[in-house]
């Protein structure tokens, strides 16, 4: 009998790895016992929990290969001995929420942008005391980017060499932090990689997102605010897939190059929650439209085909994992309510009572 493949990079330094897509990859490397250990380092906003990785320090094996430091990405006091200790970083630590960049932006650009900055710096004083054979070689630095960087894309499919144009604080924060991982490539030779993923979905995404926002409201039979005419588009991705796909590129990608990861799933906001209610059993009269997102990218859409040269397949279908979501979210109401308490309260005054209190029949 064979046991697991030694990893490449056999000590990761995985950031924002409390949040959705983070944990999921976290969860999912420290299950396959190969020996990875996996230092965590999260801010824990409003965005992370603990509780996301309950699963891996409940399992003593995966416990004893998972350390968690609760820190920001932009101190670089708190970053600097996490990677001299890694072998390979993989950022997912970002403020994600466009409907939050756009009432504020500011966290955006310390995280998204100077956040990426003091990593890159890090990786740099790396490579720099590996090239004085201080270590054995500098560490490998991926960073999860977006497809709304390229602004929304009215037909077609975008391909990772075309211009990025960002519409909201949150992408041109995103879009300026995948520049700068390029200009470390471009300038000081840094071994980086880029991926850009489509709207992802699944268990322990954050309530604030289209999908877990209707379908725990939904649960509670309360409203479902729906920006504009619900005509928009958007490619869904599985989490457990925009995870793998991201490990595969760590493994397996060309350093400099950047890597979109597609769904193979378009709908329309409105197909979506129709779904939805489907599987909820829950009528399509709870829906209200409401005022448009400011800027609302109308479509996003993108080609896959660097990702599959690479020898990446997704195994996820869009009806499978939508049904496992929503189930998820009716098993774990515990999860859920926990975060929408306290500060979410707040935040979902500013962002709906208006809408709400104006919204229409939405057809
Ligand atoms: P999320 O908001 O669920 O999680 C973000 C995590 O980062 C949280 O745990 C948070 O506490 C942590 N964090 C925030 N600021 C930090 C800081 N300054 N220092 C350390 N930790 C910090 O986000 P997500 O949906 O899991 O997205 C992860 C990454 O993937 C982000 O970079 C996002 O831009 C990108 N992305 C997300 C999607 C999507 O659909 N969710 C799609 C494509 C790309
Ligand atoms: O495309 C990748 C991006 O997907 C990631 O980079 C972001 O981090 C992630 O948040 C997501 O951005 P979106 O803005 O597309 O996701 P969100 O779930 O906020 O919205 C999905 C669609 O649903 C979008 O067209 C806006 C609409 N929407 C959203 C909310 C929260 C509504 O109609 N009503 C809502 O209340």
């Amino acid at each position: 009998m064979t046991g697991p493949r030694t990893p490449r990079f056999p000590r990761l330094l995985v950031t924002g790895g409390a949040g959705f897509i983070g944990s999921c990859f976290v969860r999912d490397r420290l299950a396959r016992r190969d020996g990875t250990h996996i230092a965590v380092l999260d801010k824990l906003t409003y965005a992370g929990n603990r509780a996301n990785l309950a699963s891996a320090e409940s399992d003593p094996e995966q416990a004893a290969r998972l350390e968690f430091v609760q820190g920001d990405i932009a101190d670089p006091t708190v970053v600097a001995p996490l990677v001299a200790e890694a072998d390979a970083v993989v950022n997912f630590a970002a403020e994600s929420h466009v409907d939050r960049s756009i009432l504020d932006p500011e966290a955006f650009l310390r995280t998204d942008v100077l956040g990426v900055h003091v990593l890159l710096e890090a990786c740099r004083a790396e490579q720099e005391r590996a090239a004085k054979g201080e270590r054995a070689a500098a560490p490998r630095f991926l960073q999860v980017s977006t497809d709304e960087v390229y602004g929304s894309v009215e037909s077609g499919v975008s391909h990772e060499d075309d211009r990025l144009e960002p519409r909201s604080p949150y992408s041109a924060a995103k879009a300026g932090g995948e520049l700068l991982v390029r200009s470390y490539f471009v300038t000081y030779g840094l071994d980086a990689v880029v991926t850009r993923g489509s709207n992802t979905y699944g268990p322990y995404h954050h309530p604030e997102k289209l999908i877990p926002l209707f379908i725990t409201n939904a649960i509670d039979d309360q409203q479902l605010p729906l920006y504009g005419d619900g005509l928009q588009r958007r490619d869904w991705l599985y989490v457990g897939d925009h995870a793998g796909a991201i490990g595969h590129v760590l493994a397996h990608g060309r350093a400099g190059e950047t890597y979109n990861i597609p769904g193979g799933n378009e709908r329309a906001n409105r197909e979506v929650v129709a779904r939805l209610l489907e599987l909820l059993g829950k009528p399509w009269s709870l829906v209200r439209q409401v005022e448009d997102r400011p800027g609302h990218d109308r479509r996003y859409a993108m080609d896959g085909s660097r990702l599959a040269a690479l020898g990446w397949r997704n195994g996820m279908p869009f009806e499978e994992g939508l049904a496992a979501t929503v189930q998820w979210y009716t098993h774990n109401e515990a999860w859920w309510r926990a975060i929408k308490s306290g500060e979410w309260e707040d935040y979902y005054r500013r962002q709906y009572a208006a809408r709400l209190a104006g919204s229409r029949d939405a057809g």
